[in-house]
């Protein structure tokens, strides 16, 4: 799968922090019934990698990525767990090689954090053209994605951190947006409690925002 790929099948994408197993199929459920097709699972609990496997075994028709990793390890795990894809929070010295093998070796694409201008050229000349803006919000949200456009038009943002549902809109309508991330759609505290139903409810809500958006410049 490219990153364009991986763009055009997610507007939205759901990140996730499991913590018990026994949640992973009954959380892919409901994410798909919402009409999702592209989550993250982020590396913050113990048994991340294999709740990420069970996900994929429950529902393969699903896209699953690996966030948060940080080391060559955690690469290896994600692709040995059998993400589809993988997301950072940055990128350091010892990533870009690791990030940069699961492309050319094992063809999974990665969507590797920027938060600065300096940050996203030098991840375009290490071959990165899809990023994390990483935390989207509170590193200049829309205004400063809005100004990477006129320099950067070549670069494709999915902004992550402190976006809510309300805000998803602005940012899908920038031309330079792909997708938007979120932990909003099923929070630990939904997982928690089982609430199915709620979260299912979200990621229908989700959907739609992706499918009703146009671009402007
Ligand atoms: C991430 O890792 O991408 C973010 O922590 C998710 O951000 P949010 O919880 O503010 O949506």
């Amino acid at each position: 799968m490219t990153i364009d790929e991986l763009f055009s099948a997610a507007s939205i994408i759901p990140v996730l922090t499991v913590n018990n197993r026994t949640d992973a199929a009954p959380l892919a459920d409901a994410l798909a019934s919402g009409g999702l097709r592209v989550i993250e699972m982020t590396l913050r609990s113990s048994d991340a990698l294999s709740i990420l496997a069970d996900m994929k075994a429950a529902r393969p028709d699903l896209i699953i990525g690996m966030g948060t990793v940080r080391t060559p390890g955690d690469v290896e795990g994600a692709i040995d767990a059998g993400a589809d894809f993988l997301v950072s929070p940055g990128l350091t010295p010892a990533l870009i090689p690791a990030l940069t093998t699961a492309w050319q070796s094992a063809g999974i694409p990665s969507l590797p954090g920027i938060a600065t201008v300096s940050e996203a050229m030098s991840a375009c000349e290490l071959g990165f053209t899809g990023l994390k803006f990483f935390p989207a919000e509170p590193a200049g949200g829309l205004s400063y994605l809005k100004a990477l456009y006129g320099p950067l038009p070549d670069l494709r943002f999915c902004p992550t951190g402190g976006i809510s549902a309300e805000r998803a809109p602005d940012y899908l309508s920038l031309p330079n947006v792909s997708c938007v991330g979120g932990s909003w759609i099923a929070p630990t505290g939904l997982i928690e409690t089982a609430d199915w139903q709620a979260i299912s409810v979200n990621a229908q809500t989700a959907s739609a925002l992706g499918s009703s958006q146009t671009k402007t410049v």
